[in-house]
């Protein structure tokens, strides 16, 4: 996840291109059999592009490596939340995994069966509780005490039976970025392994509620996957204890997302690899396993389009402005994550070590550092790798600057999902007065 290191613009046989599904034809970079220079020419940029056939064969790698189990994916809606992209998961067969009314919303948008759709999160307002109880959701997996509490009123005045899983902390450590470790004791998430069986019995007082799940999320960007196993046998062992207590109900094994791609040079677990490190522990328990990849999903399916502004000498350095900021991309500034940077047309310019910048009004708005790439001018365009995930769905306005375009590419045909926002539509329901 770390920036940093020198890395020169990716070689046409990086491994990085046929992740993505880029091509080179002649000088010009193609992504899903599409020309990108064609899109930024009637689109503009800054746009998000998703490829469609990337989102397609990631999907079928994990679900066939994990067959011999009983499973589901429910794919994760935070990681990108836009409806085509949706759809094509829900075409291919996923769940849907989310976290807020908002992406309840989306996904019930995008065709999503009410009944495949997990409400993980680690807070749930009782409207949002009440929308995925009416509209019939497949499971609610619960967080705390207080939010059962709130999920047992709301089952009783709605009067429709709803299953829950719990989310465990179970004090696993990942090895990860520390915004995106979630498995370990001492952070919001999950509920701690002592307080699990107390929980459970708790939920029987609620007629209308079952516990079928067991779940844990333990980070995100995930290369390894030993941490899943040693997760997985520390929620065995508590369906152990929670068959002793009484509660014999549960029916499946969440082990949430996390699943790591490559940005750089990363060598991300495959999904053959995870499958048999994890799926020796599942077999025989009965449970079905559930998987909620977003990253792995849609991560490296996305380009970021942006186009030269300007260039500039400072105090020593090199930096290349251009326009598209860390209110479109915010990986880079919050996570210091590292993306792959293209030029889109071979211009055969000599290469400079460069800053790459955003236009936004902050030290931090910025995209690379220290990057060797050829010397960009105004107008030609780069693009982002590795950008289909906690890309546009962490874009703000900051800067009242309208959230970009989304492309969805399959193979060689594209079509504007998402049109840019226009500036009236950023205030226009602001009032100037009372
Ligand atoms: C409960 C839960 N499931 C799944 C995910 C998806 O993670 P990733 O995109 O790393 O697969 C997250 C990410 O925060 C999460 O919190």
């Amino acid at each position: 996840m770390g920036e940093g290191v020198l890395s020169p613009a990716a070689p046409a046989d990086s491994p990085l291109y046929a992740d993505a599904g880029l091509e080179r034809r002649g000088g010009s970079l193609h992504f899903g059999g599409a020309a990108l220079t064609a899109i930024a020419d009637a689109v503009g940029t800054p746009a998000y592009l998703y490829n469609a056939g990337v989102i397609r064969r990631q999907f079928r790698a994990l679900d066939q490596a994990l067959a011999p189990v009983p499973h589901r994916v429910a794919y994760a809606v935070k990681a990108n939340a836009n409806l085509a992209v949706l759809r094509i998961l829900r075409d291919l067969g996923a769940g849907a995994d989310i976290v807020s009314g908002g992406e309840l919303a989306r996904a019930l948008a995008a065709g999503f069966e009410p009944e495949r759709i997990v409400f993980s999160g680690v807070g749930k307002t009782d409207e949002e509780l009440t929308a995925a109880v009416e509209a019939g959701i497949g499971h609610v997996h619960l967080e705390s005490t207080a939010e059962l509490a709130a999920l047992g009123r709301i089952v009783a005045r709605v009067g429709r039976p709803v299953r829950v899983g719990i989310r465990v902390n179970p004090d696993v450590t990942a090895d990860t970025h520390p915004y995106i470790a979630t498995g370990q004791g001492g952070i919001k998430f999950g509920v701690p392994v002592d307080q699990v069986v107390p929980l459970a019995l708790a939920v029987r007082e609620h007629s209308l509620l079952t516990l079928d799940t067991i779940a844990m999320h333990i980070g995100s960007q995930l290369l390894d996957p030993r941490p899943y196993a040693e997760g997985i046998r520390r929620l065995l062992e508590l369906v152990t204890r929670l068959c002793e207590a009484g509660v014999g109900t549960i029916r499946s094994l969440d082990v949430g997302g996390g699943i790591g791609i490559r940005y750089r040079d990363e060598h991300p677990m495959s999904p053959a690899a995870l499958a048999s490190t994890i799926l020796p522990l599942v077999q025989g328990s009965g449970l079905t396993l559930v998987l909620e990849p977003g990253r792995y999903l849609v991560g490296n399916a996305g380009v970021l389009l942006t186009t030269v502004l300007s260039r500039k000498h400072s105090g020593g350095k090199d930096l290349v402005i251009v326009d598209a900021g860390m209110n479109d991309l915010v990986r880079p500034s919050h996570y210091m994550a590292y993306h792959e940077m293209v030029e889109v047309e071979r211009g055969g310019r000599p290469e400079a070590e460069v800053d790459i910048v955003g236009p936004v009004c902050e030290t931090g708005d910025f995209l690379a550092r220290d990057r060797t790439l050829p010397g960009l001018d105004r107008g030609e365009r780069i693009a982002v790798l590795g950008a289909g995930a906690y890309g546009f769905v962490m874009a703000s306005n900051y800067n009242t600057r309208p959230r970009p375009a989304e492309v969805v590419v399959d193979q060689g045909r594209w079509w504007v999902s998402r049109p840019r926002e226009r500036l009236d539509q950023l205030f226009h329901t602001e009032r100037v007065s009372p």
